[in-house]
This record gives C-alpha cells, sequence and structure tokens, in this order.
C-alpha cells in the first residue's frame, strides 16, 4: 500500500517536488528520483561517510536523513559544488592534483566533508584534517594524499 508524501526539495539551488514514502532518506531521494548519482551508499548506516551531502552548509549523512527532514532547506551534493561548465571547487582540484583517490567511491564524500572541515576551520595541521576526516573511510587507502589535498585546498581557500 502506498503511503507518498509529497515534500519540496532545493537541491544545489534547484526546487523539485517529489512523491515519497516518508521513510525515504535524501540519500535514496538524491540516487533514486532525482538521479544524482554523485551521492554515494557504501553503508546505509552511518559509518562510511560515502554519503556526506551539506544541508543550509553543514556537512550531514544522507543516508541517516530522511528526505522530509530536509523539506524546505537548501541541500548541496558533489554535482552542485561547481557551476556546471566552471572551475572546479578548490577542494575538487585539489584532489585531481594531489592524487586523492583511487576508485572514486569515497571521494564525493571526501569531498563534500573536506570542503566542510575547512570552513568549520578545522584544517589548521595534517593531525587536525586527519581527525576531522576521520568520519570518511577509504578503502583505497588514499588518506596520506587526501590530507595533502584539503591542506592545499585550505591554503586557496583562506
Ligand atoms: S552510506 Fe551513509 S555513512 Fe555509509
Ligand atoms: S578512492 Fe577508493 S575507497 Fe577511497
Amino acid at each position: 500500500m502506498s503511503n507518498q508524501t509529497t515534500i519540496n526539495l532545493e537541491i544545489n539551488g534547484q526546487a523539485h517536488t517529489l512523491a515519497v514514502e516518508p521513510r525515504v532518506t535524501l540519500l535514496d531521494a538524491l540516487r533514486d528520483h532525482l538521479e544524482l548519482t554523485g551521492t554515494k551508499k557504501g553503508c546505509d548506516q552511518g559509518q562510511c561517510g560515502a554519503c556526506t551531502v551539506h544541508v543550509d552548509g553543514e556537512r550531514v549523512l544522507s543516508c541517516l536523513t530522511l528526505a522530509v527532514q530536509v523539506e524546505g532547506r537548501a541541500v548541496t551534493t558533489i554535482e552542485g559544488l561547481s557551476d556546471p561548465g566552471a572551475e572546479l571547487h578548490p577542494v575538487q582540484s585539489a584532489f585531481l592534483e594531489h592524487d586523492a583517490f583511487q576508485c572514486g567511491y569515497c571521494t564525493p564524500g571526501q569531498i563534500m566533508s573536506a570542503v566542510s572541515c575547512i570552513r568549520e576551520g578545522h584544517a589548521g595541521s595534517d593531525d587536525e584534517i586527519r581527525e576531522y576526516m576521520s568520519g570518511n573511510l577509504c578503502r583505497c587507502g588514499a588518506y596520506p594524499h587526501i590530507v595533502e589535498a584539503v591542506r592545499e585546498a585550505a591554503k586557496v581557500m583562506s
């Protein structure tokens, strides 16, 4: 039996109206209903960080956020971090430059987290970057390069 509710979401500056069941997570709304597949599902229980997006400018795990909870709030995904055709965001450029990914699956979450980590003022040292990026797992072991990329992007963004 369908129990759908209509929600209005603002994703990457665009308004979307969706009819979804209240149990649908923001992660699944993005991936399955809006075809924004940049946000990844590594665990679906808040343990890997692959699903990290921004809600009202703050990093959140979209697998633990219901789509209905973000009604009327501004959501940014990896696809909206830089405008189409525009220059990459400094964190995206730094990840490329410093080879901060291999398979790329954790990367959207890493990048969204890194942008927040820098904005929060938690990129003051390599140790601090490691600590405040520790919610994002990388099975390819790109951590040393991720730290380098965040350190360099923080300089550009300051
Ligand atoms: S998919 Fe959300 S934390 Fe792993
Ligand atoms: S680049 Fe493969 S999991 Fe991080």
